[in-house]
């Protein structure tokens, strides 16, 4: 066994190194995310970052499920230019013009149509008999056909589908014109030997298949996602479906950067190259985290706060000496930079722009013009203000863009003194100002009650919870809050110095997300 070479393999695409497809399903399979949803400006700003970070597919959305679906996907199909915009269709002739209508626009688009085959699905999801689906297949690839020559078909369940039928599914999809063939472990139950030898039987078997490119799309319920999608590659899949930060149903779908990153650090066993720039991996993960407001877990792979630090001694030791001894692959290469102490109360509206562009950032004039007035905000609080204290003001005014609620002035008295905490809260809700009191079991509660005053909803509050962003007591507070209501749920995050104030800027945009939910059909109308 050789694993000596440890130091990182810089390739991108090279003539030896067969190429994978990335394939990102951030904006559909990971909104679907219980908690998760964007609204179009941030799905645009997401599909930006896919582009520039070099995403070779970005699947935008699922079309028929709301308007606004369709409105994202037909944005990002008009906008994006260099990485293929993909729309989500069922195995429906309505499904698909509704998709093909969404993609018109693109430079390059693609109609991805799924229909479920396993078995399982097929009796009880979709009560159909294999030869209807079979059927089903031919018809919607062929209608798809009719719109673009890009068209993918997918079997829904294909890892726990009767290999011979699965076998004549894709052989007939092929023949009806797809040109990628998607094999999805949609429940996450597949082993990755197991998966990587259904791959190769269907590369085997199916006499047609040199007419497509085998796809895999994997989910994470047994947290085998990525192995399942690399030992997919290793037997001849060259698309892999992901999402940033592994986003997406249940337990999320393989995380892009873990796939891009270990086909780039064991090229010496895995000659297959992505096209993917990972050193704009950290700005597309802390995007995604901001505008879902999915915190990332500190020992997540690639992206997590802990991913390149080292605490014990031995393994600070070992990196002095030489950072092979602990580090596989380094932090500049998925856009890790050291963290900095960064501007101060009297940097200038200038250096704070430069500073955004190196963190990533690409704001608008009104986005910066309000981002520069809270830092000088922050900056008249904080001694210190770090790169992470930036990232967390400029995350927070960026989700609130488009916001129908916002908080214009909070007060609150609590401590042991008063008998009762209360709240008084004013807020701009759609340009109109409202005020009131409330109170409460603490002062959370009292500021809480106060909004469900001003703005009465029956949403429940699933989740409250408490970060600084650095250390210190004159640290900002990141809240983040979870919200449901009628089986729909949403995170809202805040931040400032003062948690009270970050608490109810969480809450306030848990609520403008929920406005948006509510505009799409009821989750188990359409499911993928
Ligand atoms: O998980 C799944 O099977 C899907 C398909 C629609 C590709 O998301
Ligand atoms: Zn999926």
């Amino acid at each position: 066994m050789s694993i000596s070479n440890t130091t990182e393999n810089t390739d991108t695409v090279t003539a030896d190194h067969d190429h994978v497809i990335i394939f990102d399903t951030t904006l559909r399979d990971g909104e679907q995310s219980p908690g998760a949803s964007m609204n179009l400006e941030e799905k645009l700003r997401i599909a930006l970052v896919l582009e520039e970070m070099g995403v070779d597919v970005i699947e935008a959305g699922f079309p028929i499920a709301s308007d606004g679906d369709f409105e994202c996907v037909h944005q990002i199909a008009q906008t994006v230019k260099q990485s293929t915009v993909c729309g989500l269709a069922r195995a429906t002739k309505g499904d698909i013009d509704r998709c093909a209508q969404a993609i018109k626009p693109a430079a390059s688009g693609r109609i991805h149509t799924f229909i479920a085959t396993s078995p399982l699905h097929m009796e009880y999801k979709l009560m159909m008999e294999p030869d209807a689906v079979y059927q089903a297949i031919i018809d919607s690839v062929s209608h798809a056909r009719n719109f673009t020559d890009d068209v993918e078909w997918s079997c829904e369940d294909g890892s726990r589908t009767d290999h011979d039928f699965l076998c004549r599914c894709v052989e007939a999809a092929i023949t009806a014109g797809a040109r990628t063939i998607n094999i999805p472990d949609t429940v996450g139950y597949a082993m990755p030997e197991e998966f990587g030898a259904l791959i190769a039987m269907v590369m085997n078997r199916v006499p047609n298949i040199d007419k497509a490119v085998i796809s895999v799309h994997c989910h994470n319920d047994l947290g085998l996602a990525v192995a399942n999608s690399l030992a997919a590659v290793s037997n001849g899949a060259r698309q892999v479906e992901c999402t940033i930060n592994g986003l997406g149903e249940r337990a999320g779908n393989a995380a892009l950067e873990e796939i891009v990153m270990a086909l780039r650090t064991r090229s010496d066993l895995m000659p297959y190259a992505s096209r993917i720039k990972s050193e704009q991996i950290m700005r597309a993960s802390r995007l995604v985290s901001t505008v879902t407001g999915f915190s990332v877990q500190p020992n997540k792979a690639i992206v997590g706060a802990n991913a390149f630090a080292h605490e014990a001694g031995i393994h600070q030791d070992g990196m002095l000496k030489h950072s092979g001894t602990y580090e596989i692959m380094t932090p500049e290469s998925v856009g890790l930079n050291e963290s900095k102490l960064i501007l101060g109360k009297h940097s200038g509206r200038h250096a704070f722009s430069e500073k955004l562009k190196e963190l990533g950032y690409d704001l608008g004039d009104n986005a910066i013009h309000d981002a520069f007035k809270r830092f000088k905000d922050l900056a008249d609080i904080k001694k210190e203000v770090f790169d992470e204290d930036l990232i967390a003001l400029v995350d927070d005014e960026v989700v609130r863009a488009n916001d129908h609620i916002r908080l214009k002035t909070l007060e609150i008295i609590c401590g042991n003194v008063h008998a009762e905490p209360k709240a008084t809260l004013s807020l701009d809700i759609d340009g109109q100002d409202m005020s009131c009191s409330a109170t409460g079991d603490g002062p959370v509660d009292a500021a809480f009650n106060a909004i469900k005053q001003l703005f009465p909803h029956n949403a429940t509050l699933k989740l409250y919870q408490v970060h600084a962003v650095t250390g210190g007591t004159d640290a900002q507070a990141v809240v983040t809050v979870r919200l449901e209501e009628n089986g729909r749920s949403v995170i809202g995050q805040g931040a400032n110095t003062d948690t009270m104030v970050a608490s109810v800027r969480a809450y306030v945009n848990a609520l403008n997300r929920l406005l948006i939910k509510r505009e799409k059909k009821a989750p188990d109308v359409i499911s993928a």
